[in-house]
């Protein structure tokens, strides 16, 4: 991390809550997976607030993609996003109206490219949510929300894979969206560890996604487990010297 994220404090100016959204008051979590399995059994904790589908999470899962995308939105009433995979700007809004109608809670994936940004300018005029992805500069995320992206979508694990800190990329484009009045959510993405998430959330990103393994990591704490072992043991014991007292 850099010395510029570690300091304390930072990006903790709490301007953003409420600000993109009435119920942005704390991060949301999404699962970055296309796993009915996974999204089922996660959707039971209650405080998965959507999933970010792409294409290659889609190709690993079997059965028709576009009937996981709806099941999906049944289980989880939150934004999902679905990716386009047209790469001209026609091609995209095309795929993308139809991905819009499949059910009220698909969010259409446009990549951040000029057709991608084209694509995005005309499907927001026509109200429906875009999620810019494959956004690797703060340039990108700027011009994503002057095109109407309801949400941007950062790339932190793939900027850390070739050596640059992602996270300064999700602290860049909050630090601009807090000086502009942008309806568009930053949605902190490829997200590969707990302290991704932490780190995040320090920054008073919208959303963080990440996959279900990163999801479950969060829970998890060993003291927990020894803590909880000890109360009942001990609770075990007294149980057995009540039993006892009353035997007599
Ligand atoms: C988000 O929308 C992307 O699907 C995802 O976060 C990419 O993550 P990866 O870089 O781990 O594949």
């Amino acid at each position: 991390m850099s010395a510029r994220l570690a300091a304390p404090g930072y990006h903790l100016k709490g301007v953003r809550r409420g600000r993109a959204s009435p119920e942005a008051g704390i991060m949301k979590i999404f699962l970055d997976t296309a796993s009915l399995a996974e999204i089922r059994e996660a959707a039971t904790l209650g405080v998965v607030d959507g999933i970010t589908t792409n294409p290659s999470l889609l190709a690993k899962e079997k059965g028709d993609p576009e009937e996981i995308l709806v099941e999906i939105c049944k289980t989880i009433d939150g934004p999902i996003s679905g990716e386009v995979v047209a790469t001209d700007a026609e091609g995209m809004v095309r795929e993308g109206r139809h991905l819009a109608s499949l059910h009220k809670n698909i969010v259409v994936k446009c990549p951040c490219t000029t057709e991608g940004l084209k694509a995005t300018k005309v499907l927001t005029a026509e109200g429906k949510r875009v999620n810019m992805t494959l956004i690797f500069s703060a340039p990108q995320a700027l011009l994503a929300a002057k095109a109407g992206a309801r949400f941007v979508s950062p790339f932190v694990g793939r900027l850390d894979d070739i050596a640059t800190p992602g996270m300064e990329l999700v602290s860049d484009i909050i630090q601009i969206f807090d000086h502009y009045d942008f309806d568009c959510e930053v949605l902190a993405a490829s997200l590969r560890g707990p302290m991704h998430v932490l780190e995040a959330a320090r920054m008073g990103a919208d959303i963080g996604t990440m996959p279900t393994s990163v999801f479950q990591a969060l829970v998890k704490h060993p003291l927990t487990d020894i803590g909880l072992k000890k109360f009942l043991d001990d609770w075990e014991k007294t149980k057995a010297t009540l039993v006892a007292k009353a035997a007599r």
